[in-house]
Protein backbone atom coordinates (compact mmCIF):
# COMPACT_ATOMS: atom_id res chain seq x y z
CA UNK A 1 0.00 0.00 0.00
CA UNK A 2 1.32 3.67 -0.64
CA UNK A 3 1.07 4.75 2.67
CA UNK A 4 3.61 2.72 3.84
CA UNK A 5 7.28 3.08 3.79
CA UNK A 6 9.87 4.98 4.91
CA UNK A 7 10.24 7.09 1.63
CA UNK A 8 6.51 8.70 1.27
CA UNK A 9 5.18 9.42 4.91
CA UNK A 10 1.81 10.71 3.51
CA UNK A 11 -0.24 13.42 6.02
CA UNK A 12 -3.70 12.88 7.50
CA UNK A 13 -4.83 15.04 4.64
CA UNK A 14 -3.37 13.60 2.15
CA UNK A 15 -4.77 10.27 3.52
CA UNK A 16 -8.31 11.50 3.93
CA UNK A 17 -8.75 12.39 0.24
CA UNK A 18 -7.52 9.22 -1.20
CA UNK A 19 -10.02 7.54 1.34
CA UNK A 20 -12.88 10.25 0.11
CA UNK A 21 -11.63 9.57 -3.42
CA UNK A 22 -11.85 5.34 -2.72
CA UNK A 23 -15.22 5.48 -1.59
CA UNK A 24 -16.47 7.76 -3.84
CA UNK A 25 -15.46 5.30 -6.76
CA UNK A 26 -16.47 2.48 -5.40
CA UNK A 27 -19.70 3.21 -4.27
CA UNK A 28 -20.82 5.96 -7.65
CA UNK A 29 -18.45 5.04 -10.24
CA UNK A 30 -18.04 0.82 -9.81
CA UNK A 31 -22.20 0.64 -10.93
CA UNK A 32 -22.51 1.20 -13.88
CA UNK A 33 -18.88 1.39 -15.02
CA UNK A 34 -19.34 -1.61 -17.77
CA UNK A 35 -22.24 0.14 -18.88
CA UNK A 36 -21.01 3.01 -19.55
CA UNK A 37 -18.03 1.66 -21.36
CA UNK A 38 -20.75 0.41 -23.60
CA UNK A 39 -23.27 2.89 -24.43
CA UNK A 40 -19.90 5.65 -24.16
CA UNK A 41 -22.24 7.71 -22.02
CA UNK A 42 -20.90 9.90 -18.88
CA UNK A 43 -24.09 10.94 -16.59
CA UNK A 44 -23.83 14.45 -16.52
CA UNK A 45 -25.47 14.07 -12.68
CA UNK A 46 -22.02 11.58 -11.54
CA UNK A 47 -19.50 14.66 -13.15
CA UNK A 48 -21.71 17.01 -10.91
CA UNK A 49 -21.07 14.78 -8.09
CA UNK A 50 -17.33 14.82 -8.86
CA UNK A 51 -17.56 18.45 -8.82
CA UNK A 52 -19.44 18.63 -5.18
CA UNK A 53 -16.85 15.97 -4.08
CA UNK A 54 -13.98 18.57 -5.18
CA UNK A 55 -12.21 16.08 -7.57
CA UNK A 56 -12.38 18.33 -10.65
CA UNK A 57 -10.29 21.24 -8.72
CA UNK A 58 -8.25 19.79 -6.32
CA UNK A 59 -4.73 21.64 -6.84
CA UNK A 60 -6.64 24.78 -7.60
CA UNK A 61 -6.84 28.13 -5.25
CA UNK A 62 -9.73 27.80 -2.48
CA UNK A 63 -10.30 31.56 -3.71
CA UNK A 64 -11.52 30.32 -6.96
CA UNK A 65 -13.50 27.39 -5.43
CA UNK A 66 -10.49 24.57 -5.40
CA UNK A 67 -9.23 22.26 -2.69
CA UNK A 68 -6.15 24.22 -2.74
CA UNK A 69 -3.91 20.40 -2.43
CA UNK A 70 -0.70 19.73 -3.69
CA UNK A 71 0.10 17.10 -6.66
CA UNK A 72 0.72 14.40 -4.15
CA UNK A 73 -3.08 14.39 -2.65
CA UNK A 74 -4.04 14.87 -6.54
CA UNK A 75 -2.19 11.73 -7.52
CA UNK A 76 -3.28 9.43 -4.44
CA UNK A 77 -6.67 10.48 -5.69
CA UNK A 78 -6.57 10.26 -9.49
CA UNK A 79 -4.86 6.29 -8.76
CA UNK A 80 -7.88 5.46 -6.65
CA UNK A 81 -10.58 6.91 -9.58
CA UNK A 82 -9.08 5.26 -12.33
CA UNK A 83 -8.33 1.85 -10.22
CA UNK A 84 -12.42 1.81 -10.79
CA UNK A 85 -12.98 3.71 -13.72
CA UNK A 86 -10.29 5.22 -16.31
CA UNK A 87 -12.89 7.43 -17.90
CA UNK A 88 -13.77 9.49 -14.71
CA UNK A 89 -9.80 9.54 -14.53
CA UNK A 90 -9.20 11.56 -17.80
CA UNK A 91 -12.03 13.53 -17.19
CA UNK A 92 -10.54 14.47 -14.13
CA UNK A 93 -7.30 14.86 -15.30
CA UNK A 94 -7.59 17.13 -18.34
CA UNK A 95 -9.97 19.45 -15.82
CA UNK A 96 -7.73 19.39 -13.37
CA UNK A 97 -4.24 19.19 -14.43
CA UNK A 98 -4.36 21.02 -18.08
CA UNK A 99 -7.53 23.21 -17.46
CA UNK A 100 -7.52 24.49 -14.13
CA UNK A 101 -3.63 24.34 -13.56
CA UNK A 102 -3.27 26.51 -17.05
CA UNK A 103 -5.21 29.14 -15.80
CA UNK A 104 -4.02 29.45 -12.46
CA UNK A 105 -0.67 29.48 -13.33
CA UNK A 106 -0.80 31.77 -16.26
CA UNK A 107 -4.34 33.05 -16.42
CA UNK A 108 -5.34 36.82 -15.44
CA UNK A 109 -7.23 37.73 -12.21
CA UNK A 110 -10.24 38.47 -14.36
CA UNK A 111 -9.71 35.02 -16.75
CA UNK A 112 -9.69 32.88 -13.05
CA UNK A 113 -13.14 34.75 -12.09
CA UNK A 114 -14.43 34.16 -15.02
CA UNK A 115 -13.48 30.48 -16.26
CA UNK A 116 -11.62 28.84 -13.32
CA UNK A 117 -14.34 29.62 -10.55
CA UNK A 118 -16.57 27.89 -11.94
CA UNK A 119 -14.21 24.68 -13.61
CA UNK A 120 -13.09 24.16 -10.54
CA UNK A 121 -16.84 22.59 -8.94
CA UNK A 122 -17.68 21.18 -11.92
CA UNK A 123 -20.16 24.00 -12.92
CA UNK A 124 -18.38 23.82 -16.51
CA UNK A 125 -15.74 21.24 -17.94
CA UNK A 126 -12.31 22.40 -19.60
CA UNK A 127 -10.77 21.00 -22.90
CA UNK A 128 -7.57 21.28 -23.04
CA UNK A 129 -6.89 21.64 -27.50
CA UNK A 130 -3.08 21.02 -28.97
CA UNK A 131 -3.87 17.87 -31.35
CA UNK A 132 -4.57 19.05 -34.89
CA UNK A 133 -5.08 16.66 -38.03
CA UNK A 134 -1.57 17.01 -38.54
CA UNK A 135 0.19 18.12 -35.24
CA UNK A 136 0.03 15.60 -32.81
CA UNK A 137 3.79 14.79 -31.58
CA UNK A 138 4.53 17.21 -33.70
CA UNK A 139 3.04 19.79 -31.51
CA UNK A 140 4.68 23.00 -32.73
CA UNK A 141 3.41 22.26 -36.67
CA UNK A 142 0.32 24.55 -35.54
CA UNK A 143 -1.99 25.05 -38.78
CA UNK A 144 -4.91 26.33 -36.25
CA UNK A 145 -4.42 29.95 -36.57
CA UNK A 146 -5.55 33.02 -34.74
CA UNK A 147 -4.86 35.91 -36.54
CA UNK A 148 -4.79 39.54 -34.81
CA UNK A 149 -7.17 41.93 -35.58
CA UNK A 150 -6.47 44.35 -32.43
CA UNK A 151 -9.14 44.35 -29.75
CA UNK A 152 -9.89 40.44 -31.07
CA UNK A 153 -8.52 37.29 -32.63
CA UNK A 154 -9.91 35.26 -35.59
CA UNK A 155 -9.96 31.71 -34.94
CA UNK A 156 -9.56 29.29 -38.09
CA UNK A 157 -8.50 25.62 -37.84
CA UNK A 158 -9.52 21.84 -36.54
CA UNK A 159 -8.46 20.36 -33.57
CA UNK A 160 -8.33 16.62 -33.08
CA UNK A 161 -9.16 14.07 -30.77
CA UNK A 162 -10.50 16.53 -27.83
CA UNK A 163 -10.74 14.87 -24.84
CA UNK A 164 -14.39 16.81 -22.96
CA UNK A 165 -14.87 17.80 -26.57
CA UNK A 166 -18.38 18.22 -26.65
CA UNK A 167 -19.46 18.07 -22.93
CA UNK A 168 -16.86 21.14 -22.28
CA UNK A 169 -17.53 24.80 -21.34
CA UNK A 170 -14.50 26.38 -22.09
CA UNK A 171 -11.68 25.53 -24.15
CA UNK A 172 -7.71 26.41 -24.31
CA UNK A 173 -7.36 26.68 -27.84
CA UNK A 174 -3.59 26.44 -29.20
CA UNK A 175 -2.99 28.76 -32.70
CA UNK A 176 -0.47 29.92 -34.45
CA UNK A 177 -0.65 33.96 -34.64
CA UNK A 178 2.65 34.97 -35.97
CA UNK A 179 3.90 32.22 -38.53
CA UNK A 180 7.22 33.55 -39.01
CA UNK A 181 8.30 33.03 -35.02
CA UNK A 182 7.46 29.56 -35.25
CA UNK A 183 6.78 28.20 -32.29
CA UNK A 184 7.64 31.71 -30.24
CA UNK A 185 4.39 32.81 -32.31
CA UNK A 186 1.83 30.31 -30.98
CA UNK A 187 -0.95 32.01 -28.26
CA UNK A 188 -3.49 30.03 -25.92
CA UNK A 189 -6.98 31.17 -26.08
CA UNK A 190 -9.82 30.77 -23.63
CA UNK A 191 -12.59 30.12 -25.91
CA UNK A 192 -16.18 29.54 -24.54
CA UNK A 193 -18.39 26.73 -26.55
CA UNK A 194 -21.47 28.39 -28.53
CA UNK A 195 -19.07 30.90 -29.81
CA UNK A 196 -20.16 31.71 -33.60
CA UNK A 197 -18.44 29.28 -35.98
CA UNK A 198 -17.31 26.87 -33.17
CA UNK A 199 -18.77 23.97 -34.12
CA UNK A 200 -17.90 20.30 -32.73
CA UNK A 201 -17.51 17.23 -34.86
CA UNK A 202 -18.85 13.53 -34.43
CA UNK A 203 -17.70 11.85 -31.22
CA UNK A 204 -14.77 9.21 -31.94
CA UNK A 205 -15.94 5.26 -31.23
CA UNK A 206 -13.03 3.93 -28.68
CA UNK A 207 -11.14 1.07 -27.78
CA UNK A 208 -10.68 1.95 -24.26
CA UNK A 209 -12.13 5.10 -22.66
CA UNK A 210 -15.23 4.86 -24.22
CA UNK A 211 -17.02 6.47 -21.18
CA UNK A 212 -14.78 9.49 -21.99
CA UNK A 213 -15.94 11.74 -24.97
CA UNK A 214 -13.46 12.36 -27.62
CA UNK A 215 -14.39 14.81 -30.74
CA UNK A 216 -12.77 17.36 -33.40
CA UNK A 217 -13.17 20.94 -32.89
CA UNK A 218 -13.77 23.34 -35.43
CA UNK A 219 -13.38 27.50 -35.97
CA UNK A 220 -14.27 29.38 -38.50
CA UNK A 221 -13.77 32.74 -37.87
CA UNK A 222 -14.46 32.48 -34.45
CA UNK A 223 -13.87 35.86 -32.57
CA UNK A 224 -12.13 35.71 -29.66
CA UNK A 225 -11.51 38.85 -27.56
CA UNK A 226 -7.65 39.92 -26.64
CA UNK A 227 -8.55 39.40 -23.03
CA UNK A 228 -9.22 36.14 -23.62
CA UNK A 229 -5.18 35.19 -24.35
CA UNK A 230 -3.67 33.61 -21.70
CA UNK A 231 -0.08 35.36 -20.78
CA UNK A 232 1.88 37.60 -23.17
CA UNK A 233 1.47 37.32 -26.52
CA UNK A 234 3.53 34.54 -28.21
CA UNK A 235 3.55 32.58 -24.51
CA UNK A 236 1.18 29.97 -25.95
CA UNK A 237 3.65 26.80 -26.81
CA UNK A 238 5.62 27.33 -23.29
CA UNK A 239 2.20 27.68 -21.58
CA UNK A 240 0.88 24.25 -23.37
CA UNK A 241 4.63 21.94 -23.30
CA UNK A 242 4.85 23.70 -19.18
CA UNK A 243 0.82 22.46 -18.46
CA UNK A 244 1.72 19.22 -20.06
CA UNK A 245 4.29 18.38 -17.74
CA UNK A 246 2.20 18.50 -14.84
CA UNK A 247 -0.22 16.66 -16.55
CA UNK A 248 1.63 14.19 -17.66
CA UNK A 249 2.08 13.25 -13.68
CA UNK A 250 -1.70 12.75 -13.48
CA UNK A 251 -1.89 10.68 -16.45
CA UNK A 252 0.53 8.24 -14.75
CA UNK A 253 -1.23 8.17 -12.06
CA UNK A 254 -4.35 7.32 -14.05
CA UNK A 255 -2.39 4.32 -15.19
CA UNK A 256 -1.13 3.36 -12.13
CA UNK A 257 -4.50 3.13 -11.02
CA UNK A 258 -5.45 1.42 -14.18
CA UNK A 259 -2.39 -1.01 -13.11
CA UNK A 260 -3.43 -1.07 -9.48
CA UNK A 261 -7.28 -2.07 -10.76
CA UNK A 262 -6.19 -4.96 -12.56
CA UNK A 263 -3.77 -6.38 -10.47
CA UNK A 264 -6.20 -6.37 -7.25
CA UNK A 265 -8.35 -8.18 -9.40
CA UNK A 266 -6.06 -10.57 -10.37
CA UNK A 267 -4.98 -11.50 -7.52
CA UNK A 268 -8.16 -12.00 -6.13
CA UNK A 269 -9.34 -14.42 -8.51
CA UNK A 270 -5.88 -16.13 -8.49
CA UNK A 271 -6.70 -17.32 -5.26
CA UNK A 272 -10.13 -18.38 -5.99
CA UNK A 273 -10.16 -20.11 -8.71
CA UNK A 274 -8.92 -23.60 -9.08
CA UNK A 275 -6.78 -26.18 -11.87
CA UNK A 276 -5.29 -29.33 -11.07
CA UNK A 277 -6.61 -29.21 -7.55
CA UNK A 278 -5.15 -26.03 -6.18
CA UNK A 279 -5.47 -22.69 -6.43
CA UNK A 280 -4.10 -21.14 -9.68
CA UNK A 281 -1.98 -18.48 -6.79
CA UNK A 282 -0.37 -22.40 -6.42
CA UNK A 283 1.05 -22.53 -9.52
CA UNK A 284 4.33 -20.89 -9.89
CA UNK A 285 4.14 -19.71 -13.36
CA UNK A 286 0.54 -17.63 -11.90
CA UNK A 287 2.54 -16.35 -8.81
CA UNK A 288 5.72 -15.01 -10.33
CA UNK A 289 3.20 -12.71 -12.77
CA UNK A 290 1.81 -11.59 -9.92
CA UNK A 291 4.87 -10.89 -7.29
CA UNK A 292 6.46 -9.38 -11.24
CA UNK A 293 2.69 -6.95 -11.20
CA UNK A 294 3.70 -6.02 -7.66
CA UNK A 295 7.06 -5.19 -8.36
CA UNK A 296 6.66 -2.43 -11.41
CA UNK A 297 3.43 -1.42 -9.36
CA UNK A 298 5.36 -0.11 -6.64
CA UNK A 299 7.84 1.00 -9.20
CA UNK A 300 5.38 3.23 -10.62
CA UNK A 301 4.05 4.10 -7.64
CA UNK A 302 7.69 5.90 -6.40
CA UNK A 303 8.28 7.28 -10.24
CA UNK A 304 5.08 9.28 -9.88
CA UNK A 305 5.17 10.37 -6.50
CA UNK A 306 9.22 11.49 -6.68
CA UNK A 307 7.30 13.46 -9.93
CA UNK A 308 5.11 14.86 -7.82
CA UNK A 309 7.25 15.98 -4.93
CA UNK A 310 9.62 17.61 -6.86
CA UNK A 311 6.75 19.85 -8.51
CA UNK A 312 5.13 20.70 -5.26
CA UNK A 313 8.80 21.45 -3.66
CA UNK A 314 8.83 23.93 -7.21
CA UNK A 315 11.71 22.29 -8.69
CA UNK A 316 12.13 21.19 -11.81
CA UNK A 317 10.70 18.04 -12.53
CA UNK A 318 10.01 18.02 -16.51
CA UNK A 319 12.43 14.51 -16.94
CA UNK A 320 10.50 12.93 -13.44
CA UNK A 321 6.94 13.42 -15.14
CA UNK A 322 8.13 11.92 -18.41
CA UNK A 323 9.84 8.74 -16.62
CA UNK A 324 6.65 8.40 -14.32
CA UNK A 325 4.02 9.02 -17.12
CA UNK A 326 6.26 6.23 -19.85
CA UNK A 327 7.06 3.62 -17.08
CA UNK A 328 3.47 3.66 -15.59
CA UNK A 329 2.36 3.47 -18.67
CA UNK A 330 4.03 0.78 -20.28
CA UNK A 331 3.09 -0.90 -16.46
CA UNK A 332 -0.83 -0.57 -17.24
CA UNK A 333 -0.36 -2.34 -20.23
CA UNK A 334 1.80 -5.18 -19.15
CA UNK A 335 -0.34 -6.18 -16.00
CA UNK A 336 -3.92 -5.56 -17.54
CA UNK A 337 -2.70 -8.14 -20.36
CA UNK A 338 -1.11 -10.47 -17.59
CA UNK A 339 -4.37 -9.79 -15.46
CA UNK A 340 -6.61 -11.13 -18.43
CA UNK A 341 -4.63 -14.19 -19.09
CA UNK A 342 -4.79 -14.83 -15.23
CA UNK A 343 -8.73 -14.68 -15.45
CA UNK A 344 -8.18 -17.21 -18.64
CA UNK A 345 -11.81 -17.22 -20.87
CA UNK A 346 -13.50 -15.41 -17.75
CA UNK A 347 -10.93 -12.55 -18.22
CA UNK A 348 -12.21 -12.05 -21.45
CA UNK A 349 -15.41 -11.39 -21.45
CA UNK A 350 -16.88 -7.69 -19.75
CA UNK A 351 -18.14 -8.98 -16.38
CA UNK A 352 -14.64 -9.07 -15.02
CA UNK A 353 -13.79 -5.65 -15.67
CA UNK A 354 -9.95 -6.86 -16.85
CA UNK A 355 -10.63 -7.05 -20.68
CA UNK A 356 -11.88 -3.25 -20.25
CA UNK A 357 -9.10 -2.08 -18.46
CA UNK A 358 -6.91 -3.32 -21.32
CA UNK A 359 -8.21 -1.71 -23.44
CA UNK A 360 -8.44 1.34 -21.16
CA UNK A 361 -4.68 0.99 -20.60
CA UNK A 362 -3.62 1.39 -24.29
CA UNK A 363 -4.17 5.16 -24.46
CA UNK A 364 -1.55 5.81 -21.54
CA UNK A 365 0.85 5.02 -23.75
CA UNK A 366 -0.33 7.69 -26.22
CA UNK A 367 -2.14 10.79 -25.23
CA UNK A 368 -0.28 13.76 -23.53
CA UNK A 369 3.02 12.60 -25.25
CA UNK A 370 3.39 8.90 -26.85
CA UNK A 371 5.56 6.42 -25.01
CA UNK A 372 8.37 7.26 -27.59
CA UNK A 373 7.79 11.13 -27.38
CA UNK A 374 8.18 10.60 -23.26
CA UNK A 375 11.56 8.79 -24.43
CA UNK A 376 12.54 11.62 -25.97
CA UNK A 377 11.91 14.17 -23.49
CA UNK A 378 14.02 12.06 -21.44
CA UNK A 379 16.84 11.87 -24.00
CA UNK A 380 16.55 15.81 -24.15
CA UNK A 381 17.25 16.18 -20.05
CA UNK A 382 20.03 14.17 -19.91
CA UNK A 383 22.20 16.12 -22.26
N1 LIG B 1 8.55 21.67 -20.70
C1 LIG B 1 8.77 22.99 -20.96
N2 LIG B 1 9.13 23.44 -22.17
C2 LIG B 1 9.27 22.54 -23.16
C3 LIG B 1 9.06 21.16 -22.95
C4 LIG B 1 8.68 20.74 -21.66
N3 LIG B 1 8.44 19.45 -21.39
N4 LIG B 1 9.26 20.51 -24.12
C5 LIG B 1 9.60 21.44 -25.02
N5 LIG B 1 9.60 22.65 -24.43
C6 LIG B 1 9.93 23.94 -25.07
C7 LIG B 1 11.39 24.01 -25.48
O1 LIG B 1 12.18 24.49 -24.43
C8 LIG B 1 11.32 24.97 -26.65
O2 LIG B 1 11.22 26.29 -26.20
P1 LIG B 1 12.40 27.38 -26.55
O3 LIG B 1 12.60 27.34 -28.02
O4 LIG B 1 11.83 28.64 -26.02
O5 LIG B 1 13.59 26.89 -25.80
C9 LIG B 1 9.99 24.65 -27.29
O6 LIG B 1 9.19 24.03 -26.26
C10 LIG B 1 10.09 23.71 -28.47
O7 LIG B 1 10.75 22.55 -28.03
P2 LIG B 1 11.67 21.67 -28.97
O8 LIG B 1 12.63 22.57 -29.69
O9 LIG B 1 12.21 20.56 -28.15
O10 LIG B 1 10.57 21.20 -30.04
P3 LIG B 1 10.46 19.86 -30.87
O11 LIG B 1 9.52 20.19 -31.97
O12 LIG B 1 11.80 19.31 -31.19
O13 LIG B 1 9.80 18.80 -29.85
C11 LIG B 1 8.16 17.94 -28.29
C12 LIG B 1 8.84 19.14 -28.92
C13 LIG B 1 8.81 17.64 -26.97
C14 LIG B 1 8.19 16.70 -29.15
C15 LIG B 1 6.73 18.42 -28.09
O14 LIG B 1 6.21 18.88 -29.30
C16 LIG B 1 5.82 17.43 -27.44
O15 LIG B 1 5.79 17.36 -26.22
N6 LIG B 1 5.01 16.65 -28.23
C17 LIG B 1 3.97 15.82 -27.67
C18 LIG B 1 2.68 16.59 -27.64
C19 LIG B 1 1.76 16.18 -26.55
O16 LIG B 1 2.16 15.79 -25.47
N7 LIG B 1 0.46 16.32 -26.81
C20 LIG B 1 -0.52 16.06 -25.83
C21 LIG B 1 -1.82 16.72 -26.21
S1 LIG B 1 -2.91 16.91 -24.82
C22 LIG B 1 -3.53 15.41 -24.51
O17 LIG B 1 -3.13 14.44 -25.08
C23 LIG B 1 -4.59 15.37 -23.43
C24 LIG B 1 -5.18 14.05 -23.22
O18 LIG B 1 -5.03 13.15 -23.99
C25 LIG B 1 -5.99 13.75 -22.11
P1 LIG C 1 1.78 10.88 -34.37
O1 LIG C 1 2.42 12.07 -33.78
O2 LIG C 1 1.48 10.91 -35.83
O3 LIG C 1 2.64 9.59 -34.03
C1 LIG C 1 2.46 8.34 -34.69
C2 LIG C 1 3.56 7.41 -34.19
O4 LIG C 1 4.85 7.94 -34.51
C3 LIG C 1 3.55 7.25 -32.66
O5 LIG C 1 3.93 5.97 -32.30
C4 LIG C 1 4.63 8.25 -32.22
O6 LIG C 1 5.20 7.93 -30.96
C5 LIG C 1 5.64 8.08 -33.36
N1 LIG C 1 6.49 9.28 -33.47
C6 LIG C 1 6.15 10.54 -33.84
N2 LIG C 1 7.20 11.35 -33.76
C7 LIG C 1 8.26 10.61 -33.33
C8 LIG C 1 9.62 10.90 -33.06
N3 LIG C 1 10.13 12.13 -33.16
N4 LIG C 1 10.41 9.87 -32.65
C9 LIG C 1 9.89 8.63 -32.49
N5 LIG C 1 8.60 8.30 -32.73
C10 LIG C 1 7.79 9.28 -33.14
N6 LIG C 1 -4.88 15.95 -27.71
C11 LIG C 1 -5.21 17.16 -27.21
O7 LIG C 1 -4.65 18.18 -27.59
N7 LIG C 1 -6.17 17.27 -26.25
C12 LIG C 1 -6.84 16.20 -25.78
O8 LIG C 1 -7.71 16.35 -24.91
C13 LIG C 1 -6.52 14.91 -26.31
N8 LIG C 1 -7.19 13.81 -25.89
C14 LIG C 1 -6.99 12.62 -26.55
C15 LIG C 1 -7.81 11.53 -26.27
C16 LIG C 1 -7.69 10.35 -27.00
C17 LIG C 1 -8.59 9.21 -26.71
C18 LIG C 1 -6.70 10.24 -28.01
C19 LIG C 1 -6.56 9.01 -28.86
C20 LIG C 1 -5.85 11.30 -28.25
C21 LIG C 1 -6.00 12.50 -27.53
N9 LIG C 1 -5.20 13.61 -27.83
C22 LIG C 1 -5.52 14.83 -27.29
C23 LIG C 1 -4.19 13.52 -28.88
C24 LIG C 1 -2.92 12.84 -28.43
O9 LIG C 1 -2.19 13.65 -27.57
C25 LIG C 1 -2.14 12.49 -29.71
O10 LIG C 1 -2.84 11.44 -30.34
C26 LIG C 1 -0.71 12.10 -29.42
O11 LIG C 1 0.02 13.20 -28.96
C27 LIG C 1 -0.02 11.48 -30.66
O12 LIG C 1 -0.20 12.26 -31.80
P2 LIG C 1 -0.71 11.57 -33.19
O13 LIG C 1 -1.93 10.82 -32.85
O14 LIG C 1 -0.82 12.64 -34.20
O15 LIG C 1 0.41 10.55 -33.56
Amino acid sequence: QANQGPVFDFSDEQLAVRDAARDFARTYLLPGVIERDETQTFDRELLKKMGEMGFLGMMASPEFGGGGLDTVSYVLAMEEIAKIDASAAVIMSVNNSLVCWGIEKYGSQAQKEKYLSRLTGGEIIGAFCLSEPEAGSDATSQQTTAKDFGDHYLLNGTKNWITNGNTSGVCLVIAQTHEEKKHHGINCLLVEKGWPGFSVGRKENKMGIRASDTHSLMFSDVKVPKENRIGEDGFGFKLAMSTLNGGRIGIAAQALGIASGAFERALDYARQRKAFGKTIFEHQAIQFKLSEMAMRIEAARLLILKAAVLKDQGKDFVKEAAMAKLFASETAMWVTTEAVQIHGGYGYVKEYHVERMMRDAKITQIYEGTSEIQNLVIARALI
